[in-house]
């Protein structure tokens, strides 16, 4: 594809991931992708690997491990790409197109994942997914069943106040003015489950916000007066990668 019509295409889409295609063409992607890859601690090389890459949208962390050597890659995703959200499986059709990539892809709800559906997997990541699960624990079973080896898990947190697993629930469009957000579990809690539904060891890897009770406090006392949001809430959320193995 030339670059012209490549441009063209790519403005068509709503794009979740930012994907830098070479030439000066980058995708204007919501998310800032490349900047996650470190955070997520995705082992350099994945010679001979599976990879299932759960709620994939379009794809990046799903092509970046086909980038690492993985041997075989299925994307999953049901909202998006099913046309509910913001946006749509276009953007993981082009990117797969102009990668020249033989990433798979099947559209699956989290909770229809299964062995006998999809195969077991030597990595699993799910990225930015349990937070949007209204039954997060049965979610991670799910998950689990089709685990061999290891998770990445990435995902939002609330109620760190307290090392006791808690999950806040999000009724309403509480996290983020976004309905399709259910839940916030704790550190103590992602742990807590991870072991409940099989896997026998569990790392936290990475955190947003450092948990520094002054720097949080100091940079909660900030948003609440400059960006006039909630003290109690930018205190108590963060962002954490978990790695967990079988
Ligand atoms: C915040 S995006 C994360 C995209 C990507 N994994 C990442 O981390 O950049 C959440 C993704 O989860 C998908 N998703 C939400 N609920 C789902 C469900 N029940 N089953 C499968 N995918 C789901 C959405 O369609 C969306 O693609």
């Amino acid at each position: 594809m030339d670059k012209e019509k490549l441009a063209s295409e790519i403005a068509k889409i709503t794009w979740f991931h930012t994907f830098d295609f070479g030439n000066g063409i980058v995708t204007s992607g919501y998310d800032d992708s490349y900047s996650r890859v470190g955070m997520l601690h995705l082992p350099e090389d994945l010679s001979g690997k599976t990879v299932l890459d759960i709620g994939s949208w379009d794809g990046f962390f799903a092509f970046e491990a086909e980038r690492r050597g993985a041997s075989r890659v299925l994307a999953t995703d049901s909202f998006c790409w099913s046309g509910d959200g913001w946006g749509t499986k276009d953007g993981f059709n082009l990117a797969r197109k102009v990668l020249n990539s033989k990433v798979e892809d099947l559209e699956i709800d989290v909770l229809e994942l299964s062995p006998e559906k999809v195969g077991e997997f030597d990595l699993v990541l799910c990225l930015g997914v349990l937070y949007h699960m209204r039954n997060p624990l049965l979610a991670l079973e799910r998950i689990s069943s089709v685990t061999k080896h290891q998770l990445i898990l990435d995902t939002h947190v609330d109620c760190l106040m307290t090392n006791r697993p808690m999950i806040a629930f999000y009724p309403g469009s509480e996290l983020n003015n976004d309905p399709t957000n259910w839940c916030g579990p704790n550190r103590a809690a992602v742990e807590a489950m991870l072991k409940t539904v099989g896997f026998h060891r569990v790392e936290m890897v990475h955190q947003q916000v450092k948990f520094n009770f002054i720097y949080r406090l100091t940079r909660a006392i900030k948003h609440k007066l400059i960006n006039h949001q909630s003290f109690r809430l930018s205190f108590t959320q963060d962002r954490m990668v978990f790695h967990a193995w079988r």
